[in-house]
């Protein structure tokens, strides 16, 4: 029987393909499957932080969605259920997750490397770029291909993931704020505000909302023109109730 859970107390959620013990494996060679049965904790909080991330869009209107960090399906089944999904796209590198995408016919899955694909310039609404790992310095550098090629074909928004915070601001704050061109940045509020200025000034999309998750990822949503940034945290201990195995 295929095992389930349940996203945000109302999603269902199954995993499609037989899960292998990988406790064994040094932590970057872990799948996302792994990380899903045994962080139930984090990717909880990553689901209601994405889950208020979409929650202001207009469920009136249709939006295609392309992911191309998409693991084993978790943002997609929000997406589904929360929007009207017209066209849906999603790609992951890494094999046992590509098989767990393709067995759910809601969206049409692929294997392929998300820097490359990044670049094709694909024409949708809402692009998902739920990166490993990312901060200024990646996106600036090429780490996951070039960024800023995502907003080339316009769409309306385009989503992605920070981890910068897994350290402190004292660590890395000075290298950020030489990248972004400003001020020593005291904190991830600055640094969200400093990179916001940055996008606009390059593609004339600024950050419109950033939710928290705990001390280890930010979860940003960028549209179209100038906009304040609105932040939320979830932290990890008050929503435990975001992905439950059942
Ligand atoms: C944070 S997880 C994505 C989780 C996913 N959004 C979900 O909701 O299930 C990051 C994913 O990036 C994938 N990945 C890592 N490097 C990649 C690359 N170069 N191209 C495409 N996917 C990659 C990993 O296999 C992993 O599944």
């Amino acid at each position: 029987m295929k095992q389930k859970a349940i996203i945000c107390n109302k999603y269902d959620f199954y995993i499609n393909v037989p899960l292998k013990d990988e406790s064994q494996r040094k932590k970057n060679d872990q799948s996302y499957l792994h990380f899903i049965t045994t962080r139930q904790d984090l990717v909880s909080a990553k689901c209601n932080a994405t889950k208020w991330l979409l929650e202001d869009l207009n469920i009136n209107e249709q939006y295609s969605v392309r992911e191309y960090f998409a693991g084993v399906g978790i943002q997609s089944t929000l997406l589904q259920n929360m929007l009207n999904v017209s066209k849906h796209k999603v790609s992951d590198i890494d094999k046992n997750c590509y098989n767990q995408l393709k067995a759910d016919t809601r969206w049409t899955s692929f294997k392929l490397d998300g820097h490359k694909a990044i670049l094709e310039n694909e024409s949708y609404d809402i692009k998902m770029l739920d990166f490993p790992h990312s901060s200024i310095i990646h996106l600036k550098r090429g780490k996951w291909s070039n960024f800023l090629a995502s907003f080339i074909s316009k769409p309306k928004i385009v989503c992605w993931t920070d981890t910068s915070m897994t350290y402190s601001i004292k660590v890395h704050g000075t290298n950020y704020s030489k990248e972004l061109n400003t001020a020593q940045l005291k904190n991830f509020s600055e640094y969200f505000q400093a990179m916001s200025i940055w996008l606009y000034q390059n593609v004339g999309y600024s950050i419109q909302k950033v939710a928290y998750r705990g001390k280890n990822a930010g979860y940003v949503k960028a549209i179209k023109g100038k906009h304040n940034l609105i932040e939320k945290k979830f932290e990890i201990k008050d929503n435990l109730d975001g992905f439950i195995l059942c």
